[in-house]
C-alpha cells in the first residue's frame, strides 16, 4: 500500500514523518476517516468541510485547497487500485522546534493512508455488540471541543482502555454534567416507544456524518427522531440502541454494562435504519 506524504506516494517503509512533527510531539493536528464504496468516497464533500472546520478551529491552514485535497484522496485510491476502502487523511501542524507556538512549524504535514476495507464480522450486526458506560468523561467543549476532529485522542483512548477492561466493544462517555455524549469513535442512538433519540450537539460531541445521515433517513422512513440531552437511564431503559460511524455504519447494541437492551436482540427500528443506510450507500453516485 502506498501512503501519501506531502505530495508523494511512498511505500510503507519509506513513508515517514519527522520526530519533530508537532503531530507526534503534541497531537497537534486534525484528521478524517472515510470509506470508499465501488471506488467512490462516501460523502467526501462533508468530510472535507468538516476537515476544514476542524483545521479552522485550531488555526491550522490546510496545505492545499479542499478540491486539491479531494483529488489527492482519489489518487490514493487509484494508485493503490482500491474500490472498497478505508481512507484516513491526517494533517498535522508540521515539523518545527520543540515548543507550542504554531509559528515554529512553517508547513503542515499531510498524510493519506488507505487500506482495503475488510467487512466487519456479520455476527456483530446479527447479534449486536456490548457497550460500557465508562467513568472517563468526554472533554468539556470549553477545554477541547469534541466537535473538532483532532488527532489529540487521549480522552478517547483512556475511555477505550476502560471499556476494554470490561470486555465491551465500545465505551460510551458521559459529558461533564453526566449526560450521555458519545462513544470513543462513534455516536449513539436509542429507541423508546417508537421514538429515536440521540444526544443533542450541545452535549459536546462530534457531529458525526453517519449520525446526520441516520437522522435524515429516520425522517424519510417516518420514524420520529429527537436530539436531546440524554441521561444514562435513557440508554439502559431503551427498547433498542445502536452506534454509528463511517466504518461500522449502523451497528446494533444489545447489552449496556452487561444488561440486555430491550429484548437483547437488534430491534426493528435499528434494522430498518441499517437497511436504509445500505440502500443509501448503494445509490450513492
Ligand atoms: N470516528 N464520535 C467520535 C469521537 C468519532 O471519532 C467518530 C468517528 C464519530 C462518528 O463520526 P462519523 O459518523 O463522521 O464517522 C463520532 C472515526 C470513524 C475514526 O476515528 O476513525
Amino acid at each position: 500500500m502506498l501512503a501519501y506524504v506531502n505530495g508523494k506516494f511512498l511505500s510503507r517503509d519509506d513513508a515517514k514523518v519527522s520526530v519533530f512533527d508537532h503531530g507526534f510531539l503534541y497531537g497537534d493536528g486534525v484528521y478524517e476517516t472515510m470509506r470508499a464504496y465501488r471506488g467512490k468516497i462516501f460523502f467526501v464533500g462533508k468530510h472535507l468541510s468538516r476537515l476544514k472546520q476542524s483545521a479552522d478551529a485550531i488555526s491550522l491552514t490546510l496545505p492545499l485547497p479542499l478540491d486539491k485535497i479531494g483529488e489527492a484522496l482519489n489518487e490514493a485510491l487509484t494508485v493503490n487500485k482500491l474500490n472498497e476502502a478505508y481512507i484516513r487523511i491526517q494533517i498535522s501542524r508540521g515539523t518545527g522546534e520543540i515548543g507550542l507556538d504554531p509559528a515554529l512549524c512553517p508547513a503542515p504535514t499531510m498524510v493519506i493512508l488507505t487500506r482495503p476495507f475488510k467487512d466487519y464480522p456479520p455476527e456483530l450486526y446479527a447479534n449486536g455488540v456490548a457497550v460500557a458506560i465508562v467513568q472517563t468523561r468526554r472533554n468539556h467543549p470549553l477545554a477541547l471541543d469534541p466537535a473538532i476532529k483532532g488527532t489529540n485522542f487521549l480522552n478517547n483512548i483512556i475511555a477505550k482502555i476502560e471499556s476494554l477492561r470490561t470486555g465491551a466493544y465500545e465505551g460510551i462517555m458521559l459529558n461533564w454534567k453526566g449526560y450521555v455524549a458519545e462513544g470513543t469513535i462513534s455516536n449513539i442512538f436509542a429507541v423508546r416507544k417508537g421514538i429515536l433519540y440521540t444526544p443533542a450537539l450541545e452535549t459536546g460531541i462530534l457531529e458525526g456524518i453517519t449520525r446526520d445521515l441516520v437522522l435524515h433517513l429516520a425522517r424519510k422512513e417516518k420514524i420520529p427522531a429527537q436530539e436531546k440531552l440524554m441521561r444514562p437511564k435513557d440508554l439502559t431503559r431503551a427498547d433498542e440502541c445502536f452506534i454509528t460511524n463511517t466504518t461500522v455504519e449502523v451497528l446494533p447494541v444489545t447489552t449496556i454494562d452487561g444488561c440486555p437492551v430491550g429484548s437483547g436482540r437488534p430491534g426493528p427500528i435499528t434494522e430498518k435504519l441499517m437497511r436504509a443506510y445500505k440502500n443509501e450507500v448503494q445509490h450513492y453516485v
